[in-house]
């Protein structure tokens, strides 16, 4: 039973459950037109309660019906609310904890609303690049008066409830039992025999002009992007200005033109994706997590410290072992000041900052890992470093101690060879910086046990990382990608473009940095180092000797005051350089060949493909178990435009057909056999007219 129905002091208790929010799903709305009606006859009502059992009132729609006929199935929303707002019989809409997007729009619809007073209310469809469909532009408003709603509507954050008490959106705030509070407030409601409905109040507007005007100028930057915070002005101003039906009506329409946006599209499926990546196909949901109560991080570097920190701003503790007193030192020293920073601009009190500080025990004993749960290395990028550091944990960690490697070019497997549980080994891939990046590459080995995976998924959840699981392979999935990006990147340098160009393309494209900009930013000298070690391994590497000669002439990047581009002491910008240009025209000379014009649109289909081909690759290899996991790795990791949803959503919306025709072209006007040896799995879905992404 989705919806119950009890009589208490005779008032109707309508009671909706649907685990774990209470979304509004078929069964759930069927049952509340249903009960009201009931309560429209029974005799002994006088008045009707609406609440949500369980913990919350209602989170709104029900995302498991997303994209399904039962989503819009009647009754839909719009007839519910319809139902509940023309009661003859007084509506509470009792909001214990939260009501959400399609939940507030139905607390909207009833009569009068009361509320719990830690209850928060939000409408975030603008998040997935919608609007609220079922009225809420409308009703919102009339409730709390333009300018609140609008920040609402157009910003989708939740608002406490308390903040919107006194008549404007809530009557009463209960504090003690909420159930009987909400039924005795019923029962005066029905002795005052009114039935106001939020639809016939006037809005509060003040200077409605200069609201809209300001709420326009907030948006704009986003607006670039993003049409939904545009489209949600446009339904509030149209209902100010023309009433509230006709309101209601371009409401519908600028809902319907969203759900059509490719822009929403991409917001849906990064918001799907996320909860997506954290299935992972062969581990049952109930797998039983290890208990992690406290971490290991070896090596106080770059990536240790931001590990370090994400894990103590969680609460949990950390015991960082470095193998010098004055490398740890340099390790806690560079985490304080992070905090410091933090404390600076408020985000954190001092209080906050030494409690943190305190959750670590540092130390210069492997011993002193005994007790964790979790071991994380963070040491050197050398497989004998690797291999002794393993060696040594391996003897120290207690049993059933998970333990990881943060490498992001070697091979996991081998590592976990270095111990005698390779079952509790696994990657953990983070990235730099480690306590900002969201995204987390959880390498899955040849052996690691399910509920080490298991575990490593919840973990990531609690320190507020997006995980995705990949399997073993050079480079995983981000690097292995991003591999044949800056490879297009670097021929393009050659056939005729210049950094420049080349950065500016792709960012007008949606990236945040052009891969000259980037590589700039984080050094060249690390994919120098990379070409040279693997140069050594396989002598017959081919690869644009370009990056090099840059770095033989200590061009590093920003850090040395020029890269691909000139920079001035102190300052980020980037200048083209004259000697880089002249360098790159003179290695087209030397290596024969003719420079030509590139056009922007090459420019980004060669840079986007590359990444699309090489995903196809490593879906059909099952280093990822899904097209959607790919895209969160390059949307939470690698900056690819959150408008366009990823690599793999993008080459689904321009067609794989078109894929497959771009890159024949590309194989034919520049006889590299990258683009000659399309995926296989690219190859077949375009043939069938298929997508990567169901
Ligand atoms: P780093 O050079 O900044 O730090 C390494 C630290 O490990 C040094 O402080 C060193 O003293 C310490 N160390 C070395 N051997 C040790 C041992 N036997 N016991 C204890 N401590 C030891 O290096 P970084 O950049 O932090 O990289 C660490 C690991 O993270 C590498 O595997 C790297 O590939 C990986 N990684 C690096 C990223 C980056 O952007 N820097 C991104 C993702 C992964």
């Amino acid at each position: 039973m989705a919806v119950s129905y009890a009589v208490q002091d005779g008032v109707a208790l309508v009671t909706f459950e649907n685990p774990p929010v209470n979304g509004l799903n078929h069964a759930t709305r069927s049952g509340i037109v249903e009960a009201v009606r009931r309560a429209q006859d029974d005799a002994q009502v006088v008045a009707i309660v609406l609440t949500g059992g369980g913990s919350v009132f209602s989170g709104g729609a029900d995302i498991t019906e997303f994209n399904t006929p039962a989503a819009i199935a009647e009754p839909n929303l719009h007839t519910v609310i319809a139902a509940v707002e023309s009661s003859t019989k007084p509506v509470v809409a009792a909001v214990n904890k939260l009501a959400m997007g399609g939940g507030l729009e139905l607390a909207l619809g009833a009569h009068y609303r009361v509320a719990t007073p830690d209850a928060q209310v939000a409408l975030p469809e603008v998040k997935i690049g919608l609007l609220p469909g079922a009225g809420g532009t409308q009703r919102l408003p009339r409730a709390i008066g333009l300018g609140i709603a609008l920040k609402m509507i157009v910003g989708g954050e939740p608002v406490a409830a308390s903040k919107l008490a006194g008549g404007q959106l809530f009557d009463e705030i209960v504090e003690g039992d909420f159930i009987a509070g909400a039924v005795a407030f019923a029962r005066q409601a029905a002795a005052r025999g009114a039935l106001p409905r939020v639809r016939e109040r006037e809005i509060a507007a003040g200077d409605a002009h200069a609201v809209f005007a300001q709420a326009r100028e907030q948006i704009a930057q986003a607006a670039k992007h993003f049409p939904a915070p545009g489209k949600c002005i446009e339904s509030v101003e149209h209902g100010q200005q023309h009433g509230f039906d006709a309101g209601l009506v371009r409401e519908r329409e600028c809902f319907a033109e969203l759900l059509e946006s490719p822009e929403s599209r991409a917001l849906r499926h990064a918001f799907f994706g996320e909860r997506a990546a954290s299935k992972i196909p062969d581990v049952p949901s109930n797998t039983p997590a290890r208990p992690i109560r406290e971490v290991g991080v070896i090596g106080a570097g770059t990536m240790g410290g931001g590990i370090t920190m994400n894990f103590i701003n969680a609460g949990l503790p950390v015991v960082l072992v470095e193998t010098k007193q004055d490398a740890l030192d340099r390790g806690l020293a560079t985490i304080r000041k992070n905090y410091e920073r933090n404390v600076k601009s408020g985000k954190l009190t001092a209080e906050q900052l030494e409690s943190r500080m305190a959750l670590i025990r540092s130390s210069l004993s492997f011993d002193d890992l005994k007790s964790a749960d979790l071991i994380i290395e963070a040491v050197f990028e050398e497989l004998s470093v690797k291999k002794q550091v393993f060696e040594k944990i391996d003897a120290i960690a207690k049993a059933g101690a998970i333990l990881a490697s943060n490498t992001s070019t070697l091979d996991v497997d081998k590592i976990a060879a270095f111990t005698k549980r390779p079952e509790d080994v696994v990657g953990m891939h983070f990235f730099s910086p480690a306590n900002v990046m969201k995204l987390l590459e959880v390498v899955r080995g040849e052996k690691t046990a399910k509920d080490v995976l298991a575990t490593v998924m919840v973990l990531a959840k609690k320190i507020r990382k997006t995980a995705v699981v990949s399997g073993v392979c050079d480079g995983f999935i981000g690097n292995r990608m991003v591999e044949q990006y800056v490879r297009q990147a670097l021929e393009m340098l050659e056939e005729g473009g210049l950094p420049e160009q080349i950065d500016k393309a792709i960012e007008q494209f949606g990236f945040a940095m052009g891969p000259f900009r980037m590589s700039d930013l984080a050094g060249n000298d690390i994919g120098w180092a990379i070409r040279k070690r693997r140069s050594i391994e396989n002598p017959s590497l081919v690869y644009s000797k370009i990056a090099d000669r840059l770095c033989e002439d200590g061009r590093f990047g920003q850090k040395t005051g020029g890269g691909w581009y000139d920079y001035q002491a102190g300052d980020r910008t980037a200048h083209p350089s004259k000697r880089v240009d002249d360098m790159i025209v003179a290695y087209s000379a030397e290596t024969g060949k003719a420079r030509r014009t590139l056009a922007d649109a090459e420019i980004v289909e060669r840079l986007v493909f590359a990444l699309v081909n090489e995903g196809a690759k490593i879906l059909e290899e099952g280093i990822a178990s899904k097209a959607s996991d790919i895209d969160m790795v390059y949307l939470t990791g690698y900056g690819f435009p959150l408008f366009r949803g990823g690599p793999m959503l993008y080459a689904d919306m321009v067609g794989l057909g078109h894929v497959k025709q771009a890159m024949e072209r590309y194989a034919a006007a520049t006889g590299d056999t990258f683009w000659s040896k399309p995926a296989t799995l690219l190859t077949e879905l375009a043939a069938q007219g298929r997508r990567f992404n169901g």
